[in-house]
């Protein structure tokens, strides 16, 4: 392979949401050189768009027991809980530790932290800013840290880079670690747009690379999810050999302004917190449903309420259901839910005035890169953090609020790991060697065939049929052989970034399909109409790689 240009970094952080950013501020203190690629800005990403919250044990009635219970609860059975009892004892500090970054948390009237509810907790433990604004809030903080450091010769930043691949080395590395992993990781390869001498295609040589790309909101046709959540990070981990795990739990938020069958792209949410407020959720007859269905009512766990919906509108024939949360008063929702009042208001719904139509859509991946509990993945060198991993917390249905969390926490640990192993010689640079065969790239007008395939195939609910015709749909998606693989970098095979992500997309939904087929059960947020119940026998995780010969 011929890059453009290549460079050299010990460890290079991919994504500057909540976990990329935490982790490449945390390195900067630990490793001589960090590289911080992003797709957008600095500030784009899934992380500014949480609405609700950070969830934490933070009041003195609550404690990381009683968030450990509801987190597992939440996940239906398949949560790692040493992964869970991680996320909620150190969760506490990891917040304390974001006020002292800058993040200004709300506060109540004696100067503490407001504390509100989301659906599935048993306590008021969810922390926010600017009322309904706090991933926003957070990342402004992060970023202002890292800015303050941008010239500081540790670290460089390049925004509008891509990652195209990552390099691995030939198995078995050395040398020898109780991982026993067949791979190391070397570095990644960049589609770099515009960045003076960074421009083009590259690579980077690296000792550790950390993914911390988000979710895979663009795997269906509507998303809560910004148009960046191409599941980048998914794709390169499983192309480089890595374990993939719990990929058929994607979470549908319950709230979604619905705004017509037809509706595409990100679409407003809104947020458990106003459901945590006291909003009701009520059919187009104007009966409430939830109270029927679960003692916790409206803020049953996330995936108990999206079902209910879609059963709802089932019943009723409708396609949306309506959230009403007049109750609460003008005043008050105007001061605690700016952000959301201002963007219904945009977009012609008065929610202090009318109930809103709302429906679930596609939010959170709960699956991901399988990781230990420092972020390791099974390829050494290689990390994942934030809502790429899958570390466990989640299993089949993630807590409200614990997303924000999960990036805090174990990008705090996969950045103390990889310094360790360092200073401890784990991770010498290794030299690439080219993949095997060529991988077709799939033209980025075909995203939406893929969207619509997953949407029937692998959306809200499931049958064996839905899941085989999305098997099959996505395998006819052509794929154009000429501008081959991810190794073959050099200035004449320059395909544009809508291409590679098209081409991730379109891996994940292959991948996210096909372990939606092989669990033959109702779990969290893997609902199959033809397994309606939950089977104890299936209490384990659905781990997909690609063996040696790139077959699943
Ligand atoms: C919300 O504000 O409802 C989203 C919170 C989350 O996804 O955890």
């Amino acid at each position: 392979p011929e890059p453009g240009w290549v460079a050299e970094a010990d460890v290079v952080v991919v994504g500057s949401g909540i976990a990329g950013l935490t982790a490449a501020l945390e390195l900067r203190t630990r490793v001589p050189r960090v590289l911080l690629v992003t797709k957008g800005e600095l500030s784009s990403g899934s992380t500014v768009w949480a609405q609700g919250g950070i969830a934490a044990a933070l009041h003195p009635s609550d404690s990381p027991a009683a968030h450990l219970e509801d987190t597992l609860v939440a996940g239906a059975g398949v949560c790692d809980r040493a992964a869970v009892e991680v996320l909620v004892t150190e969760g506490p500090a990891r917040v304390r530790q974001l006020v002292g970054l800058g993040t200004l948390f709300d506060t109540g009237d004696g100067g503490e932290m407001a504390l509100t509810r989301e659906g599935g907790h048993h306590a008021d433990r969810i922390a926010h800013a600017g009322g309904d604004a706090t991933g926003a809030e957070i990342s402004r903080a992060l970023v202002a840290q890292l800015e303050a450091v941008r010239n500081d010769p540790g670290i460089e930043v390049i925004e509008h880079a891509l990652v195209i691949d990552l390099l691995t080395s030939a198995g078995p590395v050395a040398p020898a670690t109780p991982g026993g992993e067949r791979r190391a990781v070397c570095g990644v390869t960049l589609h770099v747009r515009g960045e003076g001498s960074r421009d083009g295609v590259g690579a980077v040589r690296a000792r550790a690379v950390v993914l911390a790309t988000g979710g895979v909101g663009q795997v269906y046709l509507s998303s809560t999810n910004p148009p960046q959540a191409t599941g980048d990070g998914i794709a390169a981990a499983l192309r480089a050999g890595a374990d993939l795990g719990d990929l058929e739990f994607v979470q549908f938020h319950p709230t979604v302004l619905w705004l017509g069958s037809a509706a595409r792209g990100q679409l407003t949410l809104v947020s458990e917190a106003v459901r945590g407020e006291g909003a009701y959720l009520v059919d187009t007859d104007g009966q409430r449903f939830m109270p029927a269905v679960h003692p916790m009512a409206e803020l049953a766990p996330r995936d108990v309420v999206a079902h209910a919906i879609v059963r709802q509108m089932e019943a009723t024939g409708s396609d949306h259901v309506l959230l009403d949360a007049r109750h609460l008063g003008a005043d008050f929702l105007r001061r605690r839910f700016p952000t959301i009042t201002e963007r219904l208001r945009e977009q012609g719904f008065d929610i202090t005035e009318e109930p809103v139509p709302v429906a679930p859509a596609q939010h959170y991946h709960s699956g991901g890169v399988v990781t230990n509990l420092d972020g390791r993945t099974t390829v050494r060198g290689l990390y994942a953090v934030g809502e790429v991993a899958c570390t466990g917390v989640h299993g089949a249905n993630r807590l409200a609020s614990n997303s924000l969390l999960e990036g805090l926490v174990f990008a705090h640990r996969a950045a103390a790991d990889i310094a360790a192993r360092m200073a401890a010689g784990e991770l010498p640079l290794q030299q690439a060697v080219p993949r095997s065969g060529p991988t077709g790239l799939v033209m980025s007008a075909t995203r939406s065939r893929i969207q619509r395939v997953s949407t029937r195939g692998s959306g809200v609910l499931r049958t064996r049929e839905s899941l085989a015709e999305a098997a099959r749909g996505l395998a006819g998606v052509r794929t154009d052989a000429h501008l081959a693989t991810a190794d073959d970098v050099g200035p004449s095979a320059q395909p544009q970034a809508a291409e590679w992500e098209t081409s991730n997309v379109h891996q994940v939904a292959t991948v996210l399909t096909a372990a939606a087929a092989a669990r033959t059960e109702s779990r969290g947020g893997h609902f199959r109409a033809d397994h309606p119940l939950t089977d104890p026998g299936w209490e384990r995780r659905v781990v997909v790689r690609l063996g040696d010969d790139g077959v699943l």
